[in-house]
């Protein structure tokens, strides 16, 4: 895809003022790959668990796609999960907790990942702390809105977090996904992802080295 210009989309650096973009691309994309607007009471949960808490943490190892100044996908990463889960229930989770009380059990529609157990896990960093942290011990999350899909974008969005990392001396990251989402599995499995050991059949892990 071009812009008005002809120019193809380009990765780029992570800036401050894409923090409004990348929340509303989480949310976009935050219901098995697709819309999760309206899904659960606040529209600010997704974000503020699966990408804010990333780049207020580590900027410098998100990118963006660009295409002519619209933010059209991100890859978010942290270098040492250990360190991001101190981090997270130091600066993250109290106001995490303050923002997003317990909700009410919901009384029509139910999403398979419940509003509590959104909520639960916001506030939970230790669900991070998975068995081969030693071996993989960055993680990661990719969304690209849909138009941008197919076009090799998530690929090099990848390829550039993986280059980040090995130049940080990481030797492997690693990922967990929603189980429903067969197309990203599909595309991590492509670019040569393998499933971790502890990965669950409902709490998919899988993993790659940085070179
Ligand atoms: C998953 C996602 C990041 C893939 O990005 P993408 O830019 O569409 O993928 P690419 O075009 O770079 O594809 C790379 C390779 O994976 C393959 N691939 C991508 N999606 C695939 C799918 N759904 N099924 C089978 N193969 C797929 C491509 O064919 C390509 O193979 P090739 O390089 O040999 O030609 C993107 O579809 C996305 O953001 N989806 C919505 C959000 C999401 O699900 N995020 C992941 C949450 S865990």
């Amino acid at each position: 895809m071009t812009d008005a210009a002809g120019r193809a989309p380009v990765i780029r650096p992570y800036r401050a003022a894409d923090h409004d973009a990348l929340a509303r691309i989480c949310l976009l994309t935050a219901a098995g790959g697709g819309d999760a607007t309206g899904v659960y009471g606040d529209d600010t949960l997704m974000p503020e668990v699966y990408a804010l808490p990333y780049v207020e943490y580590a900027p410098d190892l998100a990118f963006v796609v660009d295409d002519g100044g619209v933010v059209g996908g991100y890859v978010l990463g942290v270098a040492d999960t250990a360190d991001f889960i101190d981090w997270y229930a130091r600066e993250w989770a109290p106001g995490f907790r303050r923002r997003h009380p317990m909700p009410a059990p919901p009384t029509t529609h139910r999403p398979a990942y419940t509003e509590a157990e959104l909520i639960a896990d916001g506030g939970d960093p230790e669900r991070m702390r998975i068995a081969e942290l030693d071996a993989y011990p960055a993680h990661l999350h990719i969304d690209l809105l849909s138009r941008y899909h197919g076009q090799g974008l998530g690929r090099r969005l990848i390829d550039r977090l993986r280059d980040a990392l090995a130049q940080r001396g990481v030797p492997a990251v690693h990922l967990g996904l929603d189980p429903a989402n067969t197309g990203a599995r599909a595309f991590y499995e492509r670019l040569g992802f393998h499933e971790l050991a502890s990965s669950r059949p409902d709490a998919p892990l899988l993993g790659i080295t940085t070179r």
